[in-house]
């Protein structure tokens, strides 16, 4: 055995890592990251990989399973990259998780001033939007490689495997989203390859299919969007099909994405039938979705985070408000009952057209929007265009805020920040650069994504006297 491959025995699962991988600790303090553990589990591990603090290594043997334990519910657990830690009871997903934002926020604040996390009421069927992979050569099963069979049809469907860019499972039935999501994906894939359509091969960059967007709504409209990697006389072919199949989508949309990336953000969406858009509805408020625009994807539990929002903000209505980072403008609307006036700043222009778009249908006339990026439009000349605010509600990307944007929200002495994030590392990092000037008062974990590791975080800042 080679020097660097060591084995542990009898070594507990003792907390939930990144990336679904779990965090096994020997009596030494040894760690060692692996996947399919449930903290609780006792194991031994065979390691294959040495990192500076820690060994990577995987489960051989289970001693004792975890009380927390429970049977994944998706055919396709353990191999789909997505809902990695179905094989834990939902209470101690949560658990784990607001464990996870107490422990990182440890250095910067009190523990008592973390809330216990909102947990979701649906751990199943709680997305609005899910993105699938067309295939040439799907990730085969065991029994399909030990079978006998000549002739297996290896185009496939669905999502990546956990760390292989180019490597896709296809996926017979998702618990995420519900139907005719399932439904959709099928029968576009049996059609495509009834009608010898070539499926994506992105080690060769070659394959017509690419990639599927379906997204709904809690009103039950249904867009979907097809990304070809060129042009061909079968596209027609397809959409034509799905318009046919099923009356009850409301837009179908399509791409032709010859990049090496398969982001759309950058290409001209062409509608083939339908509307534009999808309409959400949050606190009778209507908002339409295009197929560039951000909108939270789990709809349940953004009604939760807004309100959290609402309530850090104790607004009196005389108010101005900047809601950085706005998408569709929802927490601008959401909250301008309640305050003067509220600026959103988006850089998606289809979601700014969108946004002023629904303040005028949903009679909101102290709310404005501005398009561009954040590091370059949130100047002194936007302050003084706007005046100085009395609240900023920030919700960025995951990579948080850019550096730029932190030092301006610190020359502005505004009295109350927001803090929304859905990735709370990089949170962390932008607070560590507030605490200049600011304390954190309160913190609120909501869980959004069930089964997986992801966990939105809400953080109350106020100024220093
Ligand atoms: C997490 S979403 C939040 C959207 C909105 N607050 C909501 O609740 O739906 C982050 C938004 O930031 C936008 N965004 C990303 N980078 C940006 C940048 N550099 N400047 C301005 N907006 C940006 C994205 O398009 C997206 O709409």
């Amino acid at each position: 055995m080679s020097k660097k491959i060591k084995i542990f025995n009898s070594v507990e699962i003792i907390d939930i890592g990144s990336k679904g991988q779990s965090i096994a600790k020997n009596s030494e303090g040894i760690v060692i990251m692996v996947k399919n553990g449930v903290p609780g589990d006792i194991v031994d591990i065979k390691t294959y990989k040495k990192k500076k603090k820690y060994f990577l290594g995987n489960i051989i043997k289970y001693h004792f399973f975890s009380k927390f334990r429970v049977d994944a519910k998706c055919e396709h657990f353990g191999t789909c990259g997505g809902c990695k830690w179905q094989n834990m009871n939902y209470d101690s997903q949560t658990y784990f998780k607001e464990n996870k934002i107490r422990y990182l926020f440890k250095n910067l604040c009190n523990d008592t001033i973390v809330n216990p996390i909102i947990k979701c009421k649906e751990d199943y069927y709680y997305r609005n939007k899910l993105e699938f992979s067309f295939t040439e050569n799907r990730w085969l099963t065991n029994k399909e490689i030990n079978s006998n069979e000549k002739r297996i049809e290896r185009r496939g469907i669905g999502f990546h495997i956990s760390g292989m860019w180019d490597k896709v499972v296809d996926i017979n039935n998702c618990h995420l989203q519900t139907d005719p999501s399932n439904k959709i994906r099928l029968s576009i894939k049996e059609f495509a390859i009834k009608n010898d359509f070539s499926f994506y091969n992105s080690r060769l960059k070659k394959g017509l299919l690419r990639n599927l967007i379906i997204r709904n709504t809690s009103l039950d409209e249904f867009m979907v969007i097809i990304q070809f990697f060129e042009k061909s006389e079968k596209i027609m072919l397809l959409l034509n099909y799905i318009k046919i199949s099923f009356p009850e989508i409301k837009s179908i949309q399509y791409v032709i994405n010859d990049k090496e990336n398969d982001s759309i953000y950058d290409r001209d969406i062409k509608l083939f039938y339908g509307e534009k858009y999808i309409t959400e509805i949050i606190d009778n408020l209507k908002f339409k979705i295009y197929p560039k625009s951000f909108f939270q994807t789990n709809i349940n539990q953004t009604i939760n985070l807004y309100e959290i929002v609402k309530n850090f903000a104790r607004l009196n209505g005389n108010e101005i408000v900047y809601d950085l980072y706005s998408g569709l403008g929802t927490i601008s609307q959401f909250i301008s009952k309640n305050a003067k006036k509220v600026i959103g700043i988006e850089t998606i222009e289809e979601a700014v057209k969108s946004a002023k778009e629904s303040t005028i249908k949903n009679k909101i006339t102290n709310v404005e929007f501005e398009v561009g990026d954040m590091k370059k439009i949130f100047t002194s000349k936007f302050i003084k265009k706007y005046g100085n605010p009395d609240l900023i509600i920030t919700d960025p990307p995951r990579d948080g805020m850019h550096k730029d944007v932190v030092k301006e929200i610190l020359k502005l002495d505004t009295n109350i920040i927001i803090y929304v994030s859905c990735n709370p590392s990089t949170q962390l990092r932008d607070l560590e650069k507030l605490q200049e000037k600011y304390t954190i008062k309160k913190i609120q974990p909501v869980d959004m994504f069930p089964h997986t590791d992801h966990v939105e975080n809400v953080v109350l800042l106020e100024i220093n006297n």
